[in-house]
């Protein structure tokens, strides 16, 4: 178990570059086997969960190999079209690995992905697309036996706008025949880069970024380079972090468009913001007052992503905050954790009441999940004294060097293997 100690207290200051996007990067990963090609990718962050997707396309016999922040990936030798558990239950994203299968071998056999630490993560809506598109699917002793007599194209309109049912249908009506057409789909900025990809791949792709994605064809290239968007949320991370502590960052190489929402509440906050074109830069030299009701929804509302770490900027913001987390039923998992650095947080359901203190204290705290994770980390930089942080493998999970970033900012981690 990783345990880091965070000595809290001192202002952040300086620049940072963000890394490439996790929830980019894994569904893009997935699409690399839609055909038999090679896919070179820059800008792929250094996390356990892109490590998790290369053993996947390795035991699926394709090569994938890491030079620096370049991905290489080789689908051309594909043999396998099975996941066994153990590698599927390494990551959820690993059940956008479905639609990609099936797109290129028209069977695929995988476990259920199941719940996590956040609740119950249903797949009933991926299904849903797959079986419109033609899809067999047997769901028996939790896993998933897949095959089609090819897939043809239809339209599909989705309950709720998931991002991985969005993902998982636009991978498999790459391999379908004819126009498929998603309604309701998720709009976040990780499906407007699977669509550039899938485009370079050879899909003809419209619409991501709107409720309305069509797919309408696929002429297969053999080398698609790609670079990965910025991480929007791991930018947000760092925006609440400097509030906590107050000082003055620079977040180069972004798209501020990406998470508005949450620099406007940090702004709201009482955080001086200057955006450019592609930096943002956070200001922060008073006591924080909280911020107008902070309500989570799919893109372009507030991340339940980043919900955790804005919750960490408001602990000691004068007044009370309110969030109202819509998304995930077990989101405020590190609300606890906070509590023993002296954090006075109610729950009543899906709303949580943040009442600002005056100073929170160093404590012992354990990562309960990724952002729940990063969250403790934000609280600890701006708390009186040292807190120890068990369990910090799950930030590995999202977060690239996360512990070297802060401390390039002046923050003080030390930390036990
Ligand atoms: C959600 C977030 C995503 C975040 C991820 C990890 C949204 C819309 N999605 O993605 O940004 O990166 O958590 O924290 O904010 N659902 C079903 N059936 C399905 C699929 C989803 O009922 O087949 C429900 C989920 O239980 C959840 C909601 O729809 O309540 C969100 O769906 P989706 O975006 O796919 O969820 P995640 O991939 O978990």
């Amino acid at each position: 178990m990783s345990i880091w100690r965070v000595s809290g207290g001192k202002k952040l200051y300086g620049d940072i570059k963000i890394q490439g996007s996790k929830n980019a990067v894994l569904p893009i990963m997935a699409a690399a086997i839609i055909t038999g090609c090679e896919t070179e990718l820059i800008n792929c962050p250094r996390l356990s969960d892109v490590e998790a997707a290369m053993s996947i396309l390795r035991y699926l016999g394709c090569k994938a190999e890491r030079d620096g922040d370049t991905v290489y990936i080789d689908s051309r030798g594909m043999n396998r079209t099975d996941i066994p558990h153990d590698l599927m239950r390494e990551m959820r994203s690993s059940v956008i690995f479905l639609g990609a299968i099936l797109a290129r071998a028209h069977k695929a056999e995988l476990s259920y992905p199941g719940g996590c630490e956040l609740g119950p993560r249903p797949i009933d809506l991926h299904l849903e697309a797959l079986r419109s598109l033609g899809a067999e699917i047997n769901e028996q002793g939790g896993s998933l036996t897949c095959r089609d007599n090819g897939l043809k194209g239809t339209g599909i309109n989705l309950s709720f706008p998931s991002v991985g049912a969005t993902e998982n249908a636009m991978l498999a009506a790459c391999g379908a025949e004819g126009e498929t057409i998603i309604t309701n789909a998720a709009r976040e900025p990780d499906i407007v880069d699977l669509q550039v990809y899938l485009s370079k791949l050879g899909a003809s792709v419209n619409g991501a970024g709107t409720s309305t994605v069509t797919i309408s064809g696929f002429m297969p290239q053999k080398q698609v380079g790609h670079r990965v968007m910025t991480d929007r949320i791991a930018s947000a991370t760092a925006l609440c972090c400097a509030a906590t502590t107050g000082g003055s960052v620079t977040l180069k190489s972004v798209d501020p468009a990406d998470f508005e929402t949450v620099t406007s509440a940090l702004e709201n906050m009482g955080c001086d913001i200057e955006r450019k074109s592609n930096s943002v830069r956070i200001t922060v030299s008073n006591r924080l007052c909280s911020p107008k009701p902070v309500v989570t929804r799919p893109y372009p509302g507030f991340p339940t992503d980043a919900q955790p770490q804005l919750m960490a900027a408001c602990l000691k913001a004068k007044g009370t905050s309110v969030f109202t987390e819509n998304i995930l039923d077990n989101r405020y998992r590190h609300v606890q954790e906070l509590c023993r650095m002296g954090a006075d947080i109610s729950i009543v359901g899906r709303v949580a009441v943040v009442t600002g203190v005056e100073e929170l204290l160093g404590a012992q705290v354990s990562a309960t999940d990724l952002r729940g994770g990063a969250a403790l980390v934000a609280a600890a930089l701006g708390a009186k004294g040292e807190t120890t942080i068990y369990d910090t493998g799950h930030i590995a999970r999202g977060y690239e060097e996360f512990d070297k970033m802060l401390m390039s900012l002046g923050a003080d981690i030390r930390y036990e293997a």
